[in-house]
């Protein structure tokens, strides 16, 4: 049956099924679409709002915010706090969970980084937000270790990007499914239903200006994608980074690609750049739920046990034939077959020896 152009309201209709918690689900997605619009429209007027440049204020992380982080965040909080459906709230830009005092009883948890990719912000490039539902406890506030939960058990996961259009990309666990932005009307339609990522790819996205902090099985990998035909790929690769990961998941979810944000030695106090909870595991879920992988390297990001909210971690996304190579790379040089990247001449120069 055709049904016609469907908009985000009636797919979460059609997609979940009629309990009473996938109608709660569907409306806090309703919520978080309407958070997303009102970023989007302040994102979109830039300098004229007024809403550019830095804060002189830092977050939970020592970053310094920018306006639009907190704007952004406060989007969210506003919205979820008038939609009763949430019990609680954590999100990058604020240094503990808040509860939410509602007529209704949330039954979810929500985890967000309302603002993604905010160094873009200033030079009009891509940003987005990123966001998790969990379940929230029963017949009691949540307390901080709620949140703890592995990423396997989200309900709900997705992000917006504020792109040439905004888009917004979801799953409930049943594949993952695009949405633009009609702006005039303010709906978002079903663009992009049941996105796949191909298995193969030729373009991987990585910061390599960091290449000597990182571990030797991704120095291997790029090294071998750099040298590209002359070397074991056969082929050329090509590179992108865009310094949004939201940017850069969504490129691979349409064309295919890989994205390393890994583990690295530039702070030892911080394993890796991104965050699990807000960044990892929701773009994890999107991701797995496209075909794809999403790994630490050593083991599943949706597998990973949090234990602390803002936590940090090594991130490897995207093609799944590129990932599980990524993931081989790890296994070859922790077991010590691998013998160019463990030779001894390697290992003198490795920070991790
Ligand atoms: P955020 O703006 O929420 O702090 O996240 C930025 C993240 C991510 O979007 C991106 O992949 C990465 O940081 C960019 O890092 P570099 O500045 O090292 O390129
Ligand atoms: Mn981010
Ligand atoms: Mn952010």
């Amino acid at each position: 049956m055709h049904l016609g152009r469907t908009t985000l309201s009636k797919f979460l209709i059609q997609e979940l099924d009629g309990s009473a918690q996938s109608r709660h689900l569907a409306a806090l997605l309703v919520d978080v679409a309407s958070a997303v619009k009102a970023i989007s429209a302040m994102t979109a007027k830039g300098a004229l709002a007024g809403v550019l440049g830095s804060l002189e204020t830092e977050n939970v992380q020592g970053e310094v915010q920018k306006k639009l982080d907190v704007l952004s965040n406060t989007a969210f909080v506003n919205t979820f706090q008038l939609g009763g459906l949430a019990a609680g709230l954590a999100s990058e830009e604020m240094d503990d969970p808040v509860t939410v005092q509602g007529k209704t009883e949330g039954r979810f948890l929500v985890i967000f980084d309302p603002l993604d990719g905010s160094s873009n912000i200033d030079v009009n490039v891509s940003v987005g937000s990123i966001f998790s539902v969990i379940a929230a406890p029963e017949g009691r506030p949540p307390q901080p270790q709620d949140y703890l939960n592995p990423g396997r058990e989200q309900l709900a996961a997705g992000y917006a990007v504020y792109g040439p259009a905004t888009m917004m990309v979801i799953t409930v666990g049943k594949g993952t499914h695009g949405f633009t932005l009609d702006r005039e009307v303010g709906n978002f339609i079903l663009t992009h239903p049941n996105i796949q990522i191909p298995a193969d790819t030729s373009e991987f996205a990585i910061n390599t200006s960091n290449e000597r902090f990182w571990e030797p099985p991704v120095q291997r990998y790029v090294a071998e994608c750099k040298a590209g035909k002359t070397d074991v790929r056969g082929r050329d690769f090509n590179m992108r980074w865009i310094a949004s990961m939201v940017a850069e998941v969504h490129r691979i979810l349409m064309r295919g690609g890989i994205f390393m944000y890994p583990r690295d030695m530039k702070d030892p106090s911080k394993p890796g750049r991104l965050r699990l909870m807000y960044e990892a595991n929701p773009m994890g879920m999107v991701v797995e739920q496209a075909g794809g992988l999403a790994s630490t390297g050593r083991s599943r990001i949706l597998d990973v046990q949090p234990d602390q909210i803002h936590q940090r971690i090594g991130v490897i996304l995207g093609s799944r034939n590129e990932v599980e190579r990524v993931e081989r790379y790890h296994r070859e040089y922790d077991t010590g077959e691998d013998k160019q990247y463990t030779s001894p001449l390697f290992k003198e120069r490795s920070l991790y020896q």
